[in-house]
């Protein structure tokens, strides 16, 4: 079985407001995008890796991967307008003989081989795709512009959802042969009549989109 894993980093990173891209902002000594890049180079369940950097990052996130010595990085390729757009650009670079496609966001620095672990599991049992995801905690309201609470939503079976997401290499082709966005893959994959299954997740997959984000992920290291 051949599990490719695509690094989707080609957001600009609006929320977090630096000049550069938000998977060059420093997190320790190095850019963000190290982190990912070095943990999922090192998991042994991967076999090989696309990059997918903000257009005109090319050459800096291929230097980095030399510099990391991360021997599993097959090309960086540039991402689009949305991460649609980008994951879509990722897959195309994705050999037709793989047989398990897992898309990670470069904004999770803190993914393991255990999360990894448990996304590849139900793939061998029946399973079109696997996502981490952790039962929403805090009561949930829906809420008006001007702040009124319409009403009050039951989080019974709610769940927040990350990355790294699984799926059979054919059923992500297929989702993202369609037209459609979505903030992640596996809505696509829904869409399309995939069946997905969710396992557990992990509080350290935060997913950096603030400066207090950036803090508390380098608290981590
Ligand atoms: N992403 C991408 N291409 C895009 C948009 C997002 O590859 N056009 C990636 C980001 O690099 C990130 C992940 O998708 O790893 C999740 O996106 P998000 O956290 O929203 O990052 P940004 O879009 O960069 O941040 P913002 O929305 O604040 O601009
Ligand atoms: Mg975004």
């Amino acid at each position: 079985m051949s599990v490719w894993a695509i690094l989707v980093a080609a957001g600009r990173g609006e929320r977090l407001g630096l000049e550069q891209p938000k998977a060059f902002a420093k997190l320790g000594e190095d850019p963000l995008l190290a982190e990912p890049l070095r943990r999922l180079d090192e998991c042994e369940w991967i076999d090989a890796l696309v990059v997918v950097a903000p257009p005109g990052w090319e050459e800096p996130a291929i230097l980095l991967a030399e510099e990391l010595g991360c021997a599993k990085v097959s090309e960086c390729v540039a991402g689009g307008a949305t991460r649609t757009d980008s994951v879509r650009a990722g897959l195309a670079a994705v050999p037709e003989d793989a047989l398990v496609v897992l898309v990670h966001d470069a904004a999770r620095p803190f993914v393991s081989d255990e999360v990894v672990g448990r996304v590849l599991a139900p793939l061998s049992e029946g399973w079109d795709g696997a996502i981490p995801g952790l039962p929403v905690p805090d009561t949930l309201k829906r809420v008006d512009g001007d702040g009124a609470v319409r009403e009050t939503v039951s989080r019974d079976g709610l769940w927040a959802v990350q990355t790294p997401q699984a799926f059979l290499a054919d059923a992500l082709r297929r989702a993202y042969a369609r037209a459609g966005d979505a903030t992640d893959c596996a809505a696509l994959v829904e869409a399309a009549g995939g069946r997905v299954k969710v396992v557990e997740g992990d509080p350290r997959l935060l997913k950096v989109t603030t400066t207090a984000d950036l803090e508390r992920v380098a608290s981590w290291l």
